[in-house]
């Protein structure tokens, strides 16, 4: 199914699109990079080197290794280069209107058998389809930040997406060593954030009741949950737990968790309050005095802590499962 496919343009030479490009690459692929901005092409060279370079001083990568994903990655202004495109991830800015203007103009350029997805976070793409010329071959590709670590990708057929296409871009995600969960209609929030908001609703709820304190609510995830989830999703666990204590529990639980369609003062207070979490140094708990940076460090750590456990073979340090 991928036989055909060797030049990948990502649209995006931003966040997403520069570590999806390391990704492609370092799995073979002929990788093109699209933006409009030159100081952007240039941003994203300069992470690239920057990942590679930490990658190596680490021991997760070789010099060659980096060496050949970094020769395998061009980068382009040129929007006819298209014309080259076996496969395309639109990673550009999160708007319905430059989404829609980019895929029209694209669409027509490249080959009619190329592969075409979006990364959108979470805009319509049964209405960006509109935009595109032979939509069956348009999906949905929505990665997670940062998608040389994060490993599950959700794929999600837009209204006209026909089969192929949807297994032609899940066999591409297990190409690049990544999980594919597919979407068969696409609903708000795609799967990822329908399940992150249920959980954030249901803590702040627990809060504003006084029933328990953020920290000791964190500390039910990083200790409890969060381990759990690591390695087991919610229907192998309640298998495991037995359906029919989840059964009893679920018929007197479900009644009492929040279903509140108002967002929580707990949220919109430091919204309007411009106090954003780690970015602006307040959200709902301080990070002046350089706990900002700290934050972010040990969130890194953490987080490549268990990568590394888990899906070793995805960051250049171990064999992994898959
Ligand atoms: N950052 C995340 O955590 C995350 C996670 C999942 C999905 N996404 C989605 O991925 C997409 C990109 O997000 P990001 O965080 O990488 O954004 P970003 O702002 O870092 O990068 C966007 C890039 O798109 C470029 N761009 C804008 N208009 C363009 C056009 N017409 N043609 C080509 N390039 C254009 C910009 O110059 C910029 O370099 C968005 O749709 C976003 O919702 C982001």
């Amino acid at each position: 199914m991928l036989e055909n496919i060797k030049n990948v343009f990502i649209a995006g030479a931003g966040v997403m699109g520069s570590s999806m490009a390391q990704l492609f690459a370092k799995y073979g692929f002929q990788v093109a990079v699209y933006d409009v901005s030159e100081q952007a092409v240039v941003k994203s060279r300069e992470l690239t080197e920057v990942n590679l370079g930490a990658a190596v001083e680490t021991g997760r990568m070789s010099a060659q290794e980096a060496q050949t994903i970094r020769s395998g990655i061009e980068y382009t202004q040129d929007p006819q280069d298209f014309a080259r495109a076996d496969y395309v991830v639109e990673a550009i800015i999160e708007n319905m209107e430059i989404k829609k203007q980019f895929w029209s103009q694209i669409s027509a350029i490249v080959p009619p058998a190329a592969i075409l997805t979006s990364n959108t976070s979470g805009l319509s793409l049964t209405e960006m389809a509109q935009a595109v010329q032979l939509p069956e071959r348009f999906c949905g590709m929505h990665w997670l930040n940062p998608p040389h670590i994060c490993p599950l990708i959700e794929v999600i057929r837009a209204e006209k997406t026909d089969e192929q296409t949807l297994e032609t871009v899940r066999a591409m995600a297990q190409a690049i060593h990544h999980f594919p969960v597919t979407l068969n209609r696409e609903v708000p929030g795609f799967l990822i954030n329908r399940f992150q908001f249920a959980i954030l609703r249901e803590a702040m709820s627990l809060v504003e009741a006084g029933v328990a304190s953020m920290e000791d609510i964190d500390n039910v995830f990083k200790y409890g949950l969060g381990l759990r989830y690591a390695c087991l999703g919610p229907f192998e666990i309640a298998d495991l737990g037995g359906l029919d204590t989840f059964y009893k529990i679920a018929s007197y639980l479900f009644a009492d968790l929040s279903n509140t369609g108002e967002v929580h003062a707990l949220l919109s207070d430091h919204y309007h309050n411009n106090e954003f979490g780690v970015k602006s140094g307040k959200g709902y708990y301080d990070y002046a005095d350089g706990r900002d940076k700290e934050m972010i460090a040990y969130r890194d750590k953490m987080f490549l802590k268990v990568s590394d456990c888990l899906y070793g073979d995805l960051n250049g340090a171990g064999e992994g499962d898959h």
